[in-house]
């Protein structure tokens, strides 16, 4: 599985992308997911994408995220072409779902994680994508 994108957590998104579009990287897309309560900054730079993420409710993931751990790296997003079929998989090897089953993200993508404690701490994002 490709790394699609890496997401972080921030409190400004224009502050937040500066370094890495003084490191070259260009913004590929903007919008929001309002299921998740957040507003979105792709930031692209060859096959690399770097998901910014700020909270546009107190009740979002992120909020409460950065009201934790404060801004910094989130989650990374792993690609599979089919992700119904990968939960199932996961599902029936005993992995923890946050999400059993796909919902809507950022992109029009389906996406869903798989709990950090399975994986070391780390949230892990699933994303019905090629690359
Ligand atoms: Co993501």
């Amino acid at each position: 599985m490709e790394i699609h994108h890496i997401g972080i957590a921030v409190q400004d998104l224009q502050e937040a992308a500066k370094p890495y579009l003084e490191l070259g990287y260009t913004l590929e897309a903007q919008g929001q997911v309002e299921s998740q309560g957040v507003e979105v900054w792709m930031l692209k730079s060859g096959p690399s994408r770097l998901e910014l993420l700020k909270a546009t409710r107190p009740d979002s993931a992120i909020a409460r995220f950065i009201e934790k751990r404060g801004p910094g790296l989130h989650h990374i997003a792993l690609a599979t072409p089919d992700i119904g079929a990968e939960l199932k998989r996961l599902a029936s090897s005993g992995v923890p779902l946050i999400d059993p089953t796909p919902r809507p993200g950022f992109g029009g993508h389906q996406v869903a994680f798989i709990h950090p404690k399975w994986s070391g701490g780390v949230l892990v994002e699933l994303v019905e994508a090629h690359s």
